[in-house]
């Protein structure tokens, strides 16, 4: 086991990487594998039309992995609300122990997952609902930065600063969410403080991924400048592929002097953004999808991407230790400071010119 951090010692993970709850996509078949691969693989739990739909696919998941895994339970503002508590208890009663938990409100399942002991680790995008949230008595902190995908929050705040504010002001591990697609981010993350890492968008790109190729295909293409920004005028803010039918949505929502939700609404359905999963057609309707599309130019196994992860990540680390000579010694065949990087260099001159 080569990590030891928070969150490998308390999950028994190998590897401190979590796949995200992924609406359309977080089902057994992408689960198993990430926690296979010595990750967390991560149930959703709405993907379930009912919470007895939910108990077969978590029996089904069980039955392609041994190792641990969680169920995402999100709370979003809706008309009709599903019965959260009673997929709480199905989550409970199949004796799941870690659940990842976003959303408003989730105050009455938290109370309802620590009265069974579970392991809850809590997504939000600012320190405020992160602190709120640990009153709660969350275990981690999921930190969504800005670059994330899906709901991003309305403080535009990216993780440079989200991480190293969770160092400075968070009395419970957190780890990492948004932006992240690879070793060296893994390495940065553990450096500003974070205990691990949470990826959606580079899993959806993956073999095991149950989702239609032309997608995966879509967000090898696309560059981290293709995503938009949807229902901000509603507070509601969403982070999308940038497709025509998201570029449509966000056009209304600027330029409408109504501003009713409903001109928006059709753009935005979530039926038609389920359909592109199925049928392929990037162009579909809307999908989440994150700013990190731009470091992902590949579709490799579950296995492949953790296990790259993870040597990535250790090189990182090993190379970081090379960068500093402790006073009073010198990097073995150097004299004076190290000067392989002429700009470098170049750059002290000029500065000290000033
Ligand atoms: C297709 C997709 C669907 C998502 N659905 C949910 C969801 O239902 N609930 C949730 O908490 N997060 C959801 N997320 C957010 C992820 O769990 C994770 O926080 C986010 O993807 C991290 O940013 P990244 O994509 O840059 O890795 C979704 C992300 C994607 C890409």
């Amino acid at each position: 086991m080569p990590f030891n951090t928070a969150l490998t010692r308390q999950l028994g993970i190998r590897i401190p990487v979590v796949q995200g709850g992924m609406q359309w996509v977080g089902y057994a078949e992408m689960a198993s594998a990430v926690s296979n691969a010595g990750g967390l693989g991560i149930i959703t739990a709405l993907t379930q039309p009912t919470p007895e739909d939910l108990r077969k696919e978590i029996r089904k998941c069980k039955s392609m992995t041994k190792n641990p895994f969680g169920v995402n339970l999100t709370l979003l503002p809706a008309l009709v609300p599903p019965d959260y508590a009673a997929y709480a208890q199905v989550i409970i009663d199949e004796g799941i122990r870690i659940v990842e938990t976003a959303g408003n409100s989730p105050g009455p399942v938290i109370k309802q997952f620590k009265a069974a002991n579970c392991t809850v680790l809590h997504k939000c995008t600012t320190i405020r609902h992160a602190q709120s949230a640990v009153k709660l008595g969350v275990d981690f902190l999921s930190i969504d930065g800005f670059e994330c995908a899906g709901h991003v929050g309305e403080t535009d705040i990216t993780n440079f600063i989200l991480l190293s504010r969770a160092r400075q002001s968070l009395k419970v591990p957190f780890i990492a969410s948004g932006g992240f697609a690879d070793g060296q981010g893994l390495a940065a993350a553990l450096s500003l403080g974070a205990d691990g890492i949470n990826m959606g968008t580079r899993f959806m790109c993956t073999v095991e991924a149950p989702i239609h190729q032309n997608i995966k295909q879509a967000i090898v293409d696309a560059q981290e400048t293709d995503t938009e920004l949807v229902l901000r005028r509603w507070r509601n803010t969403s982070r999308l592929f940038g497709n025509k039918v998201a570029k449509e949505a966000v056009k209304i929502e600027k330029e409408s002097t109504s501003g009713k939700f409903e001109e928006v609404a059709p753009y935005v359905s979530g039926k038609r953004g389920r359909q592109v999963f199925l049928n392929g057609d990037k162009d579909y309707g809307v999908w989440t999808a994150g700013q990190v599309i731009g470091l992902i130019h590949d579709i490799p196994t579950c296995e492949e991407l953790v296990k790259r992860i993870e040597r990535e990540a250790i090189d990182t680390l090993k190379q970081a230790q090379t960068l500093y000579i402790e006073e009073g010694t010198s990097a073995p065949g150097t004299v004076g400071p190290k000067t392989n990087n002429p700009g470098a260099e170049i750059w002290g001159v000029g500065r000290s010119k000033l």
